[in-house]
């Protein structure tokens, strides 16, 4: 299998920490999705926002015809402003306010994404006011399926807070529906970080056992099907690329049983996909600061932390650590930890790496997706500096590192 090539950074290095993005690595990952689906234009990605928003990620994945997932009003207008058009937009989340319905509607997204009953009564009546708008609403459906991944980001099961079960679906189809809000879409999303292929094709199973029930009983149809993202990257074979073979299998199959459901209808297949377009090509750069040991461990202190980088303290995720320029030293097991006052400030722990010193530079690896998005000023830390690194090898600026304090 093809793998994707360690990029090669400058020599002249900004001041670290900060994050870099590869723009052969981005390119990589999106052919290999839309060469996945066979470039077709009934399976159309919607990438989620959340997983890394910068504008020029956003602007790069434009050109290769990507729609997008958004969860608040911020990313809409964002993605707005980047050069989607509405209508390649969907909205998710289940806590939309009025002001984000409203948003949505104003710029005739693609599909809301309603995940409650009361939601829905909410958006039929905020539609009212705009009865020359066309709102397009889909609904996500809860088939209550366990995915094997980190609980905090496995969505799918009747006691996580997204979506519906299949009677909530049903008893919005007994409300009166104002004319200008048309059924879309059934939407799903079952968690992240999925490698088995079989649940995703149970949950499609499920949402097509509900379109058949709504179909007989309410003669109603929806042209799209959205199955949400979580499709895995693999952190610990950072150069391997994400399945996307098997994932576009999947997406066809999906597309060829919701064809055959509504005969009748201009039929799509939509995903959510957001980690495995970027994570890969995302590196966080930072420098040891010091050393040090006592009798049961080596530390390697860098500066950059759990603020720039959470997900080891959070989902105690594996995250490749790696010297940038290594010099043939024997390797020492450290923990690569962060300046923060915090026992749980780690990036990597128990890591077998080359002996370090104070400032020797090293990277993480697979750090493009929740990465900069999820980072904090905790300890007054500023936000880290992001740079593009560009096919032509320039690393260019996106901005530098960004404080914030109020002292009124
Ligand atoms: N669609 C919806 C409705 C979602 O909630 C998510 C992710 C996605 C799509 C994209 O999922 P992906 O393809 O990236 O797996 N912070 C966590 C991940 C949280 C994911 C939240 N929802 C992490 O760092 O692993």
């Amino acid at each position: 299998m093809k793998m994707l090539k360690r990029p090669q950074l400058p020599k002249d290095l900004p001041q670290t920490p900060f994050y870099f993005y590869d723009e052969a690595i981005l390119k990589e990952l999106s052919e290999g999705f839309r060469a996945s689906v066979d470039s077709s234009d009934e399976i159309i990605l919607h990438y989620a926002v959340k997983a890394n928003s910068h504008p020029a990620i956003l602007k790069f994945l434009h050109k290769y015809g990507s729609g997008l997932d958004v969860v608040s009003g911020a990313e809409l207008r964002l993605a707005l402003e980047c050069g989607y058009y509405g209508d390649r937009i969907v909205f998710s989340g289940v806590g939309k306010t009025q002001e984000e319905m409203k948003l949505a509607i104003e710029n005739e997204i693609g599909m809301l994404i309603v995940e409650s009953c009361e939601e829905f009564e909410e958006l039929c009546e905020v539609s009212k006011a705009y009865p020359s708008k066309t709102v397009k609403v889909g609904f996500r459906f809860n088939p209550n399926l366990s995915v094997e991944t980190h609980p905090y980001i496995a969505t799918g099961l009747w006691e996580h807070k997204f979506g519906m079960a299949g009677e909530e679906v049903l008893r919005m189809m007994e409300l009166s529906i104002p004319a200008n809000v048309k059924l879309q879409g059934i939407s799903l999303h079952l968690g992240s970080q999925i490698f088995d292929d079989k649940i995703f094709y149970d949950a499609v199973n499920e949402v097509v056992k509900l379109a058949k029930i709504i179909q007989s009983k309410y003669k109603k149809s929806f042209p799209v099907l959205n199955v949400g993202g979580g499709l895995g990257v693999d952190y610990q074979e950072p150069y391997k690329k994400p399945g996307f073979e098997n994932y576009g299998k999947f997406l066809k199959w999906a597309l060829a049983e919701w064809k055959q459901l509504n005969p009748d209808l201009k039929c799509q297949v939509y995903s959510e996909c957001g980690r495995a377009l970027v994570a890969q090509s995302g590196y966080l750069v930072t420098k040891v600061i010091r050393v040090k040991s006592n009798p049961k461990k080596n530390f390697a202190i860098v500066d950059a932390s759990m603020t720039e980088l959470i997900r080891p303290a959070l989902y105690s995720a594996y995250h490749a650590v790696e010297k940038l320029e290594p010099s043939g030293l024997d390797e020492k097991i450290y923990d690569i930890v962060g300046p923060v006052c915090e026992s749980g400030d780690f990036l990597a722990e128990k890591r077998s790496i080359e002996e370090l010193k104070r400032g020797d530079l090293l990277w993480v690896l697979c750090a493009g997706a929740y990465g900069y998005v999820m980072s904090s000023h905790y300890n007054l830390r500023p936000l880290p500096a992001e740079y593009f690194l560009e096919s032509n090898g320039v690393l260019r600026e996106l901005h530098g590192p960004l404080q914030t304090w109020n002292i009124k």
